[in-house]
């Protein structure tokens, strides 16, 4: 039997997320959002896109929670995007309550399955989900560290004139504005970008990495970002479905690591079949473990908004 992937919102990132992930051919694929027929007509879209891509998965839309019966992995997109302006930040109130709805339906029809949280503020809706849920905090994360790290890739590329196929970066902290993008660990084909680049230049893409989810909400003025997070959120579903043990930095469940405790918060980790499988702990200098100490204050604080 196939795998089967749930994804709930189809919304831009919901139906981009299944584009992508139709297109690797790798499991079913079930649309949930509570829109009359929407999900229906797009799935209906991408499957008859499929003699054409190449493709011969799945893809079902659907209004009814109970069709994420037997899905190994469910991608949560539903929740209001950020207009110009917002801040991640501010959609705590409003997202927690969907969140909460569609977390209940996760466990009551896919009991064994895991969660991908996408819904914005991504780290303190992922330990919402992880709590309403109650599943081991392996079988709850979140997409943030991927696309943070994806942002910093190419712009790192596009100032080097080089292939972004070629450039590796690492993203970690919360995903917002106090993410931390570790320039040490950034490399092209192995060298360090501090061999390539100037330090104030690394400054600036640093910063653009750090606000680079608000640059595309202020061009786009009516939402937020959806192929580069459905990308990174389709790697990493791949990573769990194929067991592929990838590092990819990610909003993991941290219990002492790093010395945080009881958060969700953006660290590398080794993902595969069992889900998180592994947190890296990296030697961060007195600097960068300041930086990441500091996103986790803050989103410690955007808990206690939710009475955690
Ligand atoms: C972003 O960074 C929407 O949070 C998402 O683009």
């Amino acid at each position: 039997m196939r795998k089967k992937i749930g994804i709930i919102g189809a919304g831009h990132v919901g139906e981009s997320t299944a584009m992508y992930l139709a297109e690797r051919n790798i499991a079913d694929i079930i649309l949930i959002d509570i829109i009359e027929d929407m999900p229906m007509g797009k799935a209906l879209d991408l499957t008859e896109a499929g003699p054409i891509r190449g493709y011969d998965c799945k893809v079902i839309g659907s209004n009814d929670f109970g069709d994420l019966k037997g899905c190994d992995i469910v991608v949560q997109t539903a929740g209001l995007p950020r207009k110009p302006g917002m801040s991640r930040e501010d959609l705590i109130t409003k997202n927690a309550d969907i969140i909460k709805n569609c977390a209940e339906q996760v466990k009551k029809y896919a009991p064994d399955s895991m969660i991908l949280m996408v819904a914005n503020p991504l780290d303190v809706m992922t330990y919402h989900a992880y709590k309403i849920t109650g599943f081991p905090s392996n079988r709850v994360f979140g997409q943030a560290g991927t696309l943070d790290s994806t942002r910093f890739r190419t712009f790192v590329a596009m100032e080097l004139g080089v292939s972004m196929n070629d450039v590796q970066a690492l993203v970690m902290g919360g995903h917002g504005d106090t993410m931390v993008p570790l320039p040490r660990y950034t490399t092209v084909s192995g060298i360090p970008i501090t061999e390539l680049l100037p330090e104030d230049k690394i400054k600036v893409i640093s910063d653009r990495t750090r606000s680079g989810g608000g640059e595309i909400v202020k061009l786009l003025k009516t939402g937020s970002a959806y192929y580069a997070p459905a990308a990174a959120v389709a790697s990493m579903v791949d990573a769990v479905l194929s067991d592929r043990k990838r590092v990819m930095p990610l909003s993991a469940y941290l219990s002492g690591q790093y010395g945080i405790n009881d958060l969700y918060i953006g660290v590398p980790a080794v993902l595969g079949a069992n889900g998180v499988e592994k947190i890296l702990e990296l030697n961060l200098t007195g600097e960068e473990m300041e930086l990441l100490r500091k996103s986790a204050g803050i989103y410690k604080d955007q808990l206690k908004v939710l009475g955690y």
